[in-house]
């Protein structure tokens, strides 16, 4: 929706800062604050009547109000949790039961094969764990026939690999089933899965959408299709009845978060290029990658996928003693989980044990710091590894 005599076509920056506004009332504050209540009065009237709340678990104003917000930026109807983990389980475990075929990413973020391990397996889910780059040949030889969910996660965390949604999207409506597309990396200005012919387009909102890593959220966001709109209905059921429903107060702060996304993204995204000019050809790294870097294997696809690049940049050091020495030598590069907040951090992935990287592998997370800082505090740090 835009403001009142907006034009339909505004620039990102415009969209992130009035996504979800309510009309202009005179007195009312720019954005609501966030309403609290669990139980609302009931009155004389049947639950719901006109529209009214009644408990805040199934629905409230402050989700409502976010909700819209996302929804706009992702083109869909949108749906809040309270992480990134309870949006991709809401997603496959309202839509896939026993004996269904369910595709996922073997590279992606590893939480969400522990989820298929340990959750979708024991639930009687046929899981397959199919490569981001081998996921585009599959659905090409029609091996996606009998899916009933496939969830791609492009660009993939942490390697950054990158997938044609467009392709895969036509695939699993030939097959009927289910396009998730996790869309964290990217974010809702940067890639518009839904547009691309996803079914749903989901998120940790926890990442870059809030990018001020203080706030633990997740969205779903389902297509304004009557496929769309069927995954949309079971999705809140399920949250209704599961009781996902995440706190007003982590609804609110996201939406205030939200204003500077573009800021944000344009900053980190200046910062990984600096970032990955650096890296590249020095001697203590032997790898980077960077969708948004021409000489990257996945360049071709997300320079046209993609709308804009972003802040996440992934490399291999000689070792983990390599990364520890970086860390405590620079400044400015902290050593934290997580990805897309002002912060500019590092992450060594093989610490975790979930991701099949090397031990020197990192995945760099830029910040919104001034670049020429960020480079100064890099090469030496860089160059006193030898
Ligand atoms: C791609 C991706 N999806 C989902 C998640 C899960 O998000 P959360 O930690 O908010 O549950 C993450 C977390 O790192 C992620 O990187």
């Amino acid at each position: 929706m835009s403001p009142a005599g907006a034009p339909d076509r505004l620039g990102d920056g415009t969209r992130v800062v009035h996504a979800g506004d309510e009309p202009v009332v005179p007195g009312t504050p720019l954005r609501p604050s966030p309403v609290f209540a669990a139980p609302y009065h009931l009155g004389d009237l049947p639950p719901g009547a006109g529209g009214a709340d009644s408990y805040a678990r199934p629905d409230n104003p402050t989700l409502r109000v976010f909700e819209r917000a996302v929804g706009e930026l992702d083109g869909g109807d949108c749906l809040s949790f309270a992480s990134g983990m309870a949006a991709i389980s809401a997603a496959v475990l309202a839509v896939a039961g026993a004996g269904d075929r369910v595709v996922l990413p073997s590279d992606g973020y590893y939480a969400t094969r522990v989820l298929a391990r340990e959750e979708l397996e024991r639930l009687g889910m046929v899981v397959d764990l199919v490569p981001t780059l081998q996921i585009g040949d599959v659905a090409a030889r029609g091996d996606l026939a009998g899916a009933r969910l496939v969830l791609l996660e492009t660009p993939s965390n942490p390697q950054l690999e990158v997938c044609d949604i467009a392709a895969v999207a036509r695939a699993t409506r030939a097959a009927g089933a289910v396009l998730v597309v996790d869309n964290t990396t990217a974010t809702p200005i940067g890639q518009r899965p839904l547009a691309l012919g996803a079914d749903v387009t989901l998120g940790a909102d926890t990442k870059a959408l809030t990018g001020h890593s203080d706030v633990l959220l997740g969205h779903v966001s389902t297509a304004p299709t009557d496929a769309g709109r069927a995954v949309h209905a079971r999705i809140a059921a399920w949250r209704k009845t599961t009781g996902n429903t995440p706190g007003p107060f982590e609804a609110w702060l996201a939406h205030r978060s939200m204003g500077t996304l573009d800021l944000r993204l344009a900053r980190q995204a200046t910062n990984a290029a600096a970032l990955v000019e650096v890296l590249t050809g020095h001697p203590a790294v032997s790898a980077v990658r960077w969708p948004w870097s021409p000489a990257d294997p996945s360049y071709p696809l997300a320079s046209q996928q993609m709308l804009r690049p972003n802040g996440v940049v992934s490399a291999e050091l000689a070792d983990a003693g390599a990364v520890l020495r970086l860390v405590r030598t620079s400044r400015l590069f902290t050593a934290a989980t997580s990805f897309g907040g002002i912060h500019t951090t590092v992450d060594r992935r093989a610490q975790w044990g979930g991701d099949a990287v090397p031990e020197g592998f990192v995945r760099f997370s830029c910040g919104i710091e001034d670049t020429a800082d960020l480079v100064a505090d890099l090469v030496p740090a860089l160059d006193a590894l030898g």
